[in-house]
């Protein structure tokens, strides 16, 4: 098989890709590892800062998302026994954002890939990347028992954080960044109506977090110790654990119900540098990782994209690497501004085993601050909002 660029994994990252390049007119082939109904059934986070909706937009990729998404002109902040606030991102930086699950931008991206006939293998096993610090690399696989190669003019890694792509990188020029927290996000989806706002708790209990899918489906997660088994967390105690984090009004109005889903995800930030090598060029998960405190996961993927598009789109219209040779560069600051700002929320706003006093007071006047100082709001809603592409 041949193609211009081979793209590695069918996640949003990688099926974005393919589209931005087809509307550029480069071709791509897409290889994904799971089924089309395993991807679809991934639950992750769901807020879109205005900048990844105006690229979808831009792309014709909004149509469901304008219908159904639920604009957001901030987040509240509530802490244990204060007055909850309000940091008004809309207001303070003119931007907004839209909950909408990932789960349904990963079918409106296979839709339109659907649409295009595009190639989008998916179950392909064991992907090698080969020879791509030479201008011809390519990529083999086995495709239902089938061996297959794919020769290209590029290969985009987009195969998360558990992929192969990142592998291809000698560790002589590797640099890897990690934090490890030392607590995981109980996750609980709900057929209920949620809290009109996005809510982060900071609680003695530890971190809680009020989300939402859609007017009747809401998103709630707690954090638990790393060891925790979900077996021991049945609806009710869910439930009680998570009111229990809320001030009495608001866990006065959580609906509860039934969960459909109910997971637990580990909180780590990794960062790969740099996230090219050769024609290896690394998108989305497959090059960071950010704790779910914030969001951002998604938008870092998005963001990743659409740089490298314009990179490849540029080189095949004139020739020129320019973009392509500081693509990482380029990305990684878009990625540090909100590897940095989900990590400050993260230590803001949890409970961290073994804290010291003194990291206890810091932790609340932290709070007190953002609380009464409108130039520590500003600052903060311009990163949560996320910075221009
Ligand atoms: N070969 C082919 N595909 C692979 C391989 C492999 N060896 N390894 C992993 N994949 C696939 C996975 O099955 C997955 O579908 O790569 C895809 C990567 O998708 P995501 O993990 O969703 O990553 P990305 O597309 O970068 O999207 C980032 O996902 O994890 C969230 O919070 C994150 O919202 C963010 C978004
Ligand atoms: C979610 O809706 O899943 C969500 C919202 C806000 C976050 C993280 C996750 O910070």
């Amino acid at each position: 098989m041949k193609t211009q660029v081979a793209i590695i994994g069918g996640g949003p990252a990688g099926l974005l890709l393919s589209e931005i390049l087809h509307s550029h007119g480069v071709s791509s082939v897409v290889l994904e590892k799971s089924s089309r109904e395993h991807v679809l059934s991934r639950i992750r986070a769901g807020v879109l800062e205005q900048t990844t909706v105006d690229v979808l937009r831009a792309h014709g990729l909004a149509d469901r998302l304008d219908r159904e998404g639920h604009v957001h002109d901030g987040m509240k902040i509530v802490w244990a026994g204060r007055e909850s606030y309000f940091i008004d991102v809309a207001k303070h930086v003119g931007k907004r954002f839209t909950t909408y699950g990932q789960t349904k931008i990963q079918e409106d991206l296979f839709a339109a890939a659907d649409r295009r006939n595009a190639t989008v293998l998916t179950e392909v096993e064991d992907v090698q990347l080969i020879d791509v610090s030479s201008n011809h690399p390519c990529v083999t696989f086995t495709h239902h028992g089938e061996s297959l190669r794919l020769d290209c003019d590029f290969i985009a890694g987009c195969d998360g954080f558990h992929g192969v792509s990142r592998q291809a990188i000698p560790p002589t020029v590797l640099r890897e960044f990690e934090k490890v927290y030392p607590f995981g996000w109980l996750g609980v989806l709900s057929p209920t109506p949620p809290l009109p706002d996005i809510v982060y708790a900071n609680h003695p209990r530890g971190f809680a977090l009020a989300s939402a899918r859609s007017p009747t489906l809401s998103r709630y997660y707690i954090q638990v110790p790393l060891d925790t088994h979900i077996e021991d967390w049945p609806d009710e105690r869910f439930w009680s654990e998570l009111k229990a984090r809320f001030p009495r009004e608001l866990a006065d109005a959580i609906v509860t119900g039934s969960s459909i889903e109910k997971s637990i995800a580990p909180l780590r930030s990794y960062v790969a540098e740099p996230m090219q090598h050769g024609r290896l060029f690394l998108a989305g998960d497959a090059a960071h990782i950010v704790p779910p405190t914030g969001a951002k996961g998604l938008n870092l993927a998005v963001s990743d994209v659409t740089y490298l598009a314009r990179a490849l789109a540029a080189y095949y219209a004139k020739g020129s690497t320019q973009q392509l040779d500081g693509y990482s560069e380029v990305a990684l600051r878009r990625v540090w501004s909100s590897v940095r700002v989900s990590w400050y929320l993260t230590t803001l706003l949890h409970r961290f085993p073994g804290a010291s006093d003194f990291d206890q007071r810091a932790q609340e006047y932290e709070l007190e601050y953002l609380k009464s100082s409108y130039h520590a709001q500003v600052a903060l809603a311009e990163q949560y909002a996320g910075l221009p592409i």
